[in-house]
């Protein structure tokens, strides 16, 4: 069975003040959680503070992104190495907003999934259609292509060093959450595609997250999905009992 996985993703929100006092105002239940990979993806600036913040506890780290390059001349960029060492273990790419407004590219994802996977982080790959594309009928051809493109020569040395997610653009921050059954299907599609570089145990194995408007009210409604491993979520992850909420509702049931 895959262990769920939810990431919540602060985008630019919080200065690292701002996150100590959510790490310190999260239950804790949650802050020793065991049974889901509880992450928050904070800004750069407050990672050191956070992961200050949360030693010694459940709560892990992701980066929002990262460049691929080890080091160098790239002003304003981040490495995989840097994120390692204030103890960040798992980093976000390829999100929408960052394929729509700051140049990210499916080649670009594929770079920096490869130089996570390489420096030992896990990367939340992400993907997902467009209202037009949806509209089109072209989102299962839309999510197999950035899959596809994003997997080239990735081999995480186990299949739980792997994490998609799906996010389908016209339900991001909109409040438009995805239907869960639809959301099951697409990732199921997902699921396919990632067989086609990972093998059937290597697919079998990857966390897929769903993204887009989740909120406790639904959450527990996606779950109850085979192929839906847990949630990367935006808004409902910024107040601590809305993240608190959303782990405990990604916990296993005896039904799944
Ligand atoms: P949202 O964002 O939960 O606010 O819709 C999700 C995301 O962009 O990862």
């Amino acid at each position: 069975m895959r262990r769920p996985v939810l990431a919540g993703n602060w985008k630019m929100h919080k200065t690292a003040s701002d996150a100590a006092a959510f790490a310190a105002s999260l239950p804790e239940d949650v802050r020793s959680e065991r049974q889901v990979d509880a992450i928050i993806a904070p800004p750069a600036t407050a990672l050191d503070h956070l992961s200050r913040c949360f030693e010694g506890n459940a709560i892990r780290l992701a980066a929002q992104n990262m460049h691929w390059e080890a080091k160098g001349a790239f002003t304003g960029e981040i490495s995989a190495d840097m994120l390692k060492d204030l103890g960040v273990r798992y980093v976000i790419i390829g999100h929408s907003e960052r394929r729509e407004m700051f140049g990210e590219t499916d080649a670009s994802v594929n770079l920096k999934t490869k130089a996570a996977i390489a420096a030992g982080l896990i990367p939340i790959v992400c993907v997902g259609e467009t209202l037009a594309q949806r509209e089109a009928g072209q989102a299962d051809a839309i999510v197999v292509r950035q899959t596809n493109l994003a997997l080239q020569g990735v081999k995480p040395k186990e299949p739980a060093g792997l994490i998609i997610a799906y996010e389908p653009v016209w339900a991001i921050g909109t409040g438009k959450v995805c239907a869960a059954d639809e959301a099951d299907r697409i990732m199921g599609v997902i699921r396919d595609e990632v067989a086609r570089s990972q093998g059937p145990a290597g697919a079998d194995g990857t966390r897929i997250l769903y993204g887009g408007s989740v909120k406790p009210d639904n959450m527990a409604d996606l779950m109850r999905y085979p192929n839906i491993d847990g949630g990367l979520v935006g808004g409902a992850s910024l107040d601590p009992d809305s993240f608190a909420a959303l782990v405990r509702l990604s916990r296993p049931t005896p039904a799944k």
